[in-house]
């Protein structure tokens, strides 16, 4: 028989969309939503109506009634409400980042300028609080990185589990034209810029895919001891030419990352992030093994491939996110969220809800990705010079 579970969504904008559709996607655990909480009471109320459940004005309304919270908010309020939902013992599925640095609160706060070692003392100071509240709570937090749960990405986690492979070097990316939300321009309000909005998914993924190898063979994972990193504003140089094919009205954020992991065995992860690539969304991961070798093609990837002579054909037809036409070949997605581990993640997270199944997304490996995207950033102030990785 099914475990019953009551759950509450909070944010009611893009994530709380991709979200909703994978809870009805659940097959093992009978999810109930009960409603939406957002300080938007107009988005909250449009969500809610839409489909069928309760707007409730309040977080602390919305937690007296659910087991759960999908946490589907900007970054900057990842902490605040995680934090509360911990304390009334519930569980937190946290969209990613985990946290941040979300400046000192000054109007004039720009992070070209900013204190890097106060932004990395900051954060993991954020870290901290969440993981502490974990700790005192019957709730857990369940972090949703998707990459972790994208079947490429799991495929792989197969292979590392039966062949006992040694990841020597993973690269990987994530990069498109551009976010079109409002708030992805300033560094106070998402915690910086592409590293930590795009980069955070291939670095997740690396730092996964090196805890499966190390509680594989030696029952406990690899985590990273060091980084270095070079970020810049590309689109904010004075000699960028906008052919206006690529966002370019940031205010402080860097549109584009390059970081360089090492673990703590010495082998290696490159990662890239980036706002200036066009044709779509780059998701690709590789797996340069001791005894093997993996790309995964998160997006877009050969799984179907459409031939259209004329754009107005596919007006109304999605082919893939993030494309900037649909005329001539195009790698169409016939389901781009499976593809993107959106439903793979929600049903993982339920079983450990209801049965208590082990996470492979938890709060110690959003930890590890915090920690090194905000030491990259003191890295990348730097100039590139490595900076050790604090684990918590
Ligand atoms: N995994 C992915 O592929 C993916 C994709 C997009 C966004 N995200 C993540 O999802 C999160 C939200 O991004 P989004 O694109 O959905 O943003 P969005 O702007 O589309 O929606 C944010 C929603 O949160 C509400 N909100 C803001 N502050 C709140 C608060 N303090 N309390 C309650 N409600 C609040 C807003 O009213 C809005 O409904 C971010 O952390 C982002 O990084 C993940």
């Amino acid at each position: 028989m099914k475990k019953a579970v009551r759950t509450g969504v909070v944010g009611a904008g893009f994530s709380a969309t991709f979200h909703y559709e994978a809870i009805l996607k659940v097959y093992g655990t009978d999810v109930q939503v009960i409603g939406v909480h957002t300080i938007d009471a107009q988005g909250g109320q449009a969500y809610a109506q839409k489909r069928g459940i309760r707007f409730f004005p309040t977080l602390e309304g919305l937690l007296d009634e659910v087991d759960v919270v999908h946490v589907c908010t900007p970054p900057v309020s990842h902490e605040p409400i995680s934090v509360a939902a911990l304390e009334r013992d519930k569980y937190v599925i946290c969209e990613k980042p985990l946290t941040g640095y979300f400046g000192d609160g000054s109007p004039d706060f720009h992070w070209d300028r900013a204190d890097m070692e106060a932004a990395l003392r900051s954060a993991l100071e954020s870290v901290q609080r969440i993981l502490e509240a974990e700790r005192r709570s019957q709730g857990r937090l369940l972090y949703a990185e998707n990459w972790v749960y994208a079947p490429s990405i799991q495929k792989e986690r197969e292979i590392l589990e039966k062949t006992g492979g040694q990841i020597l070097w993973i690269h990987g990316e994530e990069a498109h034209s551009g976010s079109h939300s409002v708030d992805y321009a300033y560094a106070a309000r998402c915690g910086g810029g592409v590293l930590i909005g795009k980069g955070c998914h291939p670095l997740t993924a690396a730092l996964y895919l090196k805890r499966v190898e190390g509680r594989t063979r030696d029952g406990r994972p690899i985590r990273p001891r060091s980084v270095s990193a070079r970020t810049h504003a590309i689109t904010r140089l004075p000699a960028f030419r906008d052919a206006d094919h690529i966002r370019s009205n940031y205010y402080d954020i860097e549109d584009f990352a390059a970081i360089h992991v090492e673990f703590e065995d010495g082998t290696i992860a490159d990662l890239i992030a980036s706002d200036i690539v066009l044709g779509g969304i780059h998701n690709w991961l590789e797996v340069c093994a001791n005894n093997h070798r993996t790309i995964c093609n998160i997006n877009p990837n050969t799984a179907m491939l459409t031939y259209n002579p004329k754009e107005e054909y596919f007006r109304d037809i999605y082919t893939v996110e993030k494309i900037g036409t649909k005329q001539g070949w195009t790698c169409t997605s016939p389901d781009e969220d499976w593809f993107t581990g959106y439903p793979q993640e929600i049903e993982a997270f339920y079983r450990t809800i209801a049965y208590g199944d082990e996470p492979e997304s938890d709060s110690s490996l959003a930890a590890d990705a915090i920690s090194t995207i905000y030491s990259a950033y003191l890295s990348a102030r730097r100039q590139g010079t490595a900076v050790e990785v604090k684990l918590l």
